[in-house]
């Protein structure tokens, strides 16, 4: 970003991160929160081989977010392995971003939050997603979707083609 005096100095650079297994309406609430304050915005799915079974790749999750933030072109998609605080550094990241859903999210970020400050130096800042997504969760989707409830109200359209196209590909093995 040029200053008045010409100098070039790095823009706030913030990482959103989760599993986004699926990515939901509520992680989109945030993202587009989120890219409305910083001028970079990363995206960041996480690696996490300790998981249960999820239900799309990464590659997946990816592709999906990708095409949900294709109309902000400051917003990028990532993947990291390991700890999120290496992931920050290694990026010279600025903050990380977190939405609150409800105060029980808040018990758990805030000590997930000083741990990442303790080891990065870098800060969470929280936003509160739309009420309207407070009960919204990526595995509340998936339990609703195999279940046979409609879920359009919850995933963005892309999402609910993957979905739709992972259950037939399920059921056909
Ligand atoms: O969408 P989720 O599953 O709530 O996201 C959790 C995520 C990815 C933010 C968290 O699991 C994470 O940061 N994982 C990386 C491993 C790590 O840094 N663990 C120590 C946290 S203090």
């Amino acid at each position: 970003m040029a200053t008045d005096n010409g100098k070039v100095e790095p823009v706030p650079h913030a990482i959103y991160p989760g599993s986004f297994d699926p990515p939901t309406l509520g992680h989109l609430d945030i993202i587009h929160r989120a890219a409305a304050v910083f001028p970079k915005l990363t995206v960041a799915v996480v690696i996490n081989p300790a998981k249960r079974e999820p239900m799309f790749t990464i590659e997946e999750r990816k592709a999906m977010i990708q095409e949900c933030v294709r109309t902000l072109p400051h917003v990028d998609v990532a993947d990291f392995r390991g700890l999120l605080a290496d992931f920050v550094r290694a990026l010279d990241a600025d903050v990380i971003i977190k939405g609150l859903r409800v105060v029980s999210d808040f018990e758990v970020e805030m000590s997930t939050a000083l741990m990442n400050r303790s080891l990065s130096d870098v800060d969470t800042m929280f936003l509160m997603s739309d009420q309207h997504y407070s009960f919204v969760s990526s595995s509340l989707v998936k339990e609703v979707f195999f279940l046979g409830g409609d879920v359009s109200a919850y995933v963005p359209d892309v999402v609910l083609r993957f979905m739709q196209e992972k259950r037939a590909k399920l059921r056909s093995k």
